[in-house]
């Protein structure tokens, strides 16, 4: 078959591998229709993220046709329509049995790389390095899904691949982004980013009952979005001072809830702490890029609410931890538990609630997959979301 592999940093190219097969009994095997590139795709296509091997299948938004079935899995069948999350649960775990599914204890086979790095594996993820499982990824024609009993949402409906494809990542992390916010009715929610994710966190912090929503970016067009889709009031972090303007919107109360849709690549426009973090991530003395999360806290009104969706990789320094201490605050994060989401999200777009394909800019077939990558990664040519259509 063919399929996007990393190479290396800047360098994705569609190869053609070996078709994937079933390996376990709870295994089955999907022929994609669609698959999203994701903002965190572009921290493996920028080089972030450690043990990738050249030849990787990237990929973990991906949505199709189930073409075989394990012997253990009861609830799908040949030509069932499923959406993938990226998050591979076991389903029965300590931590799944606590709908933690992104921290599955029984789904990375390379655990142990994983404990070393972080103190404890979190669940293996589709196309997302070897510390995370080295599973190839949904930017292919075909994949094999493990624990395919646990993961897979079945589409029964007629709607449209796009209206639903989201609900393998995006919707469901924008949406528990916003319910780690804990909201209270009329709250004001700030939002670093206009990328997808912060896209449908906006739309999630009206959902849980936002008074006001503020989405901080510096591309145009995904300002524009912010506001013409969701009606965000918006800052361009590159005309003005996000501190400044925020307390000044909020009456030096500053906001109730703030977002992290960055992560950990964030730009700023000559502020101290993000040229050191270039210099230093320049000649790998750090990680991440890590401005956003340190403009939150800064930011966040006293016994306000953090909630990090973006992706952090190592460790960033220079986080005001003492602000953090003294003003209060609560901060949550984690890669989203799928599994707990996508049925209730679908029930919202069924009912109309919600047509997360708002943020499509771009489809493609796979054969132009890496030129794709440069356009979401450059936010050239207006580019908000891509979907592949292989
Ligand atoms: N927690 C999860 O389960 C999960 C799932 C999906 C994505 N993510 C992460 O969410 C993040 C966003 O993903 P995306 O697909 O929307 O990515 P994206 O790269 O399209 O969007 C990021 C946006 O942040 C903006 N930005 C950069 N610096 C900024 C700053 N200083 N202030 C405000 N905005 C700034 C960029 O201009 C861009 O529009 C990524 O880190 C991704 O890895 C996490
Ligand atoms: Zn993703
Ligand atoms: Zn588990």
């Amino acid at each position: 078959m063919k399929a996007l592999c990393w190479h290396g940093t800047g360098d994705v190219r569609v190869d053609t591998v070996p078709d994937p097969r079933i390996q376990h009994p709870r295994d089955a095997i999907i022929r994609i229709t669609a698959s999203g590139i994701c903002g965190s795709d572009l921290h493996l296509f920028d080089g972030f993220m450690p043990t990738m091997e050249k030849g990787d299948i990237l990929g973990h938004e991906p949505m199709g046709v189930v073409v075989e079935v394990g012997t253990e899995v009861t609830n799908l069948k040949k030509g069932d329509r499923v959406v993938v999350p990226f998050t591979i649960s076991c389903g029965n775990c300590y931590f799944c049995n606590k709908t933690l599914y992104s921290c599955c204890d029984n789904s990375n086979p390379n655990a142990e790389i994983a404990r070393k790095a972080m103190g404890h594996s979190p669940a293996g993820l589709f196309g997302f390095s070897h510390m995370l499982g080295g599973f190839a990824g949904g930017q292919a024609e075909f994949l094999r899904v493990p624990f395919a009993d646990v993961g897979p949402l079945k589409i029964d409906s007629d709607l449209p691949d796009e209206k639903v494809l989201f609900l393998s990542d995006i919707f469901p992390t924008g949406y528990m982004a916003a319910e780690n916010c804990d909201i209270e009715d009329g709250d004001t929610v700030a939002v670093w980013g206009c990328g997808p994710v912060a896209q449908m966190a906006i739309k999630s912090a009206w959902m849980l009952g936002a008074g006001r929503v503020i989405a901080i970016d510096r591309v145009p067009e995904r300002l524009q979005l912010a506001q013409r889709a969701s009606k965000a009031e918006t800052i361009n972090f590159d005309n003005d001072d996000v501190y400044d303007r925020l307390q000044e919107m909020t009456k030096g109360r500053g906001p109730d809830c703030c977002i992290d849709a960055v992560g950990c690549e964030a730009h700023a426009t000559g502020s101290f702490d993000a040229i050191m973090d270039k210099a230093k991530s320049a000649v790998m003395l750090t990680t991440d890029r890590a401005h956003v999360i340190r403009e939150a806290i800064k930011c966040c009104r006293k016994g306000g609410t953090i909630s990090v969706p973006g992706a952090y990789v190592g460790t960033p320094d220079k986080i005001p931890l003492g602000a953090f201490m003294n003003k209060g605050l609560t901060m949550k994060s984690g890669q989203t538990h799928m599994q707990r989401y996508m049925k209730p999200l679908l029930q919202k777009i069924e009912a109309g609630e919600i047509d997360p394909s708002f943020i499509i800019t771009h489809r493609v077939p796979l054969v132009e997959a890496p030129a794709a990558y440069k356009t979401f990664r450059d936010k050239e040519d207006g580019c908000i979301k891509v979907v592949i259509k292989p």
